[in-house]
């Protein structure tokens, strides 16, 4: 062998997270340290896509022989469009945040936030979803990514609460096939719920999405789908509430990049040394 053929045989696999901007994704890290814990012979970077031309960006990161793309904002919808073949679960969201680019040329779309999410709330926090009383504030993309993971856990009940209530009802009825499902304002919530998740981007600007306070009782979990260095709004007007835990969006972060590594690369890395590390990097 040449030797340059001999370098690119033992090249490890390329992957990365495309977004814009990209430079404070936690992505590169988080992935990194799941392929030295598993010894997987890979590497992985950040991608700035175009704004105006995501294909083209993708396109040139797979003739870099990149295997592999976390999709992030603005991009999950044209990653669902550049997909060849779309998991049930990647349909129903409407979204993606996986790209698996095939031998054969072929794209698989994924989206693995809702399993994030799900795995977060479950096996990191030990709070079963089902049977559960479950408040979802927003109705936008992010909650869409979540809705049928968190339905196939079997909750009692699902009820969506927007600003805009057209289009909570709207995602109530898409999902309505999954279980029981419905749509509201805020101010038409009613009763104590076991698990309340702020999937609204509400926190962002220091808000609060106006639910009754009623919803809050001494065993509900409440899940910000954001995080920080300092507690959400969210999480710390439940905490004020007297709710039994609040669980911030951290997890859900690290989680959902765990599953697209399984993907990718079919082993199931550890997250809770990952998890810590990243909680300290906030700091
Ligand atoms: P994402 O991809 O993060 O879900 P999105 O699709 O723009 O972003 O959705 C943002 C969600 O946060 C929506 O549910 C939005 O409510 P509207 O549908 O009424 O716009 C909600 N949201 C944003 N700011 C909010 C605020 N200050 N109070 C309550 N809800 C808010």
């Amino acid at each position: 062998n040449e030797p340059s053929e001999q370098a690119n045989a033992s090249a490890p696999d390329l992957y990365a997270v495309i977004g814009s901007p990209i430079q404070h994704s936690k992505s590169p890290l988080i992935h990194n340290a799941f392929a030295q814990q598993t010894q997987q012979s890979l590497s992985y970077e950040a991608v700035l896509g175009d704004e105006n031309d995501f294909k083209g960006s993708v396109d040139a990161f797979r003739a870099r022989g990149g295997c592999g793309l976390n999709v992030t904002v603005p991009f999950k919808q044209d990653a669902f469009q550049y997909a060849t073949e779309h998991s049930e679960r990647a349909l129903r969201a409407g979204a993606v945040n996986t790209l698996v680019f095939r031998e054969d040329g072929s794209v698989l779309a994924e989206n693995t936030d809702g399993v994030g999410i799900v795995t977060d709330i479950q096996n990191n926090h030990q709070v079963l979803i089902s049977d559960k009383r479950v408040l979802i504030l927003g109705a936008g993309g992010a909650v869409r990514g979540i809705l049928e993971p968190l339905l196939s856990q079997r909750p009692a009940e699902v009820v969506i609460a927007n600003r805009t209530v057209s289009k909570a009802e709207e995602l109530a009825t898409d999902f309505s096939d999954l279980g029981c499902v419905a749509g509201c304002g805020f101010e038409a919530v009613e009763g104590v719920f076991d698990l309340i998740i702020n999937g609204t981007s509400a926190s962002l600007a220091g808000e609060l999405p106006p639910v009754p306070e009623a919803v809050i009782g001494a065993e509900t979990v409440c899940y910000d789908m954001m995080y920080g260095a300092d507690q959400t709004v969210f999480n710390a007007w439940a905490d004020r509430l007297g709710a039994k835990k609040t669980i911030d969006g951290l997890g859900m972060l690290v989680e959902q990049a765990a599953e697209s590594f399984f993907i990718w690369r079919g082993i199931r890395p550890e997250t809770g040394a990952v998890l810590e590390k990243q909680r300290a990097l906030l700091h």
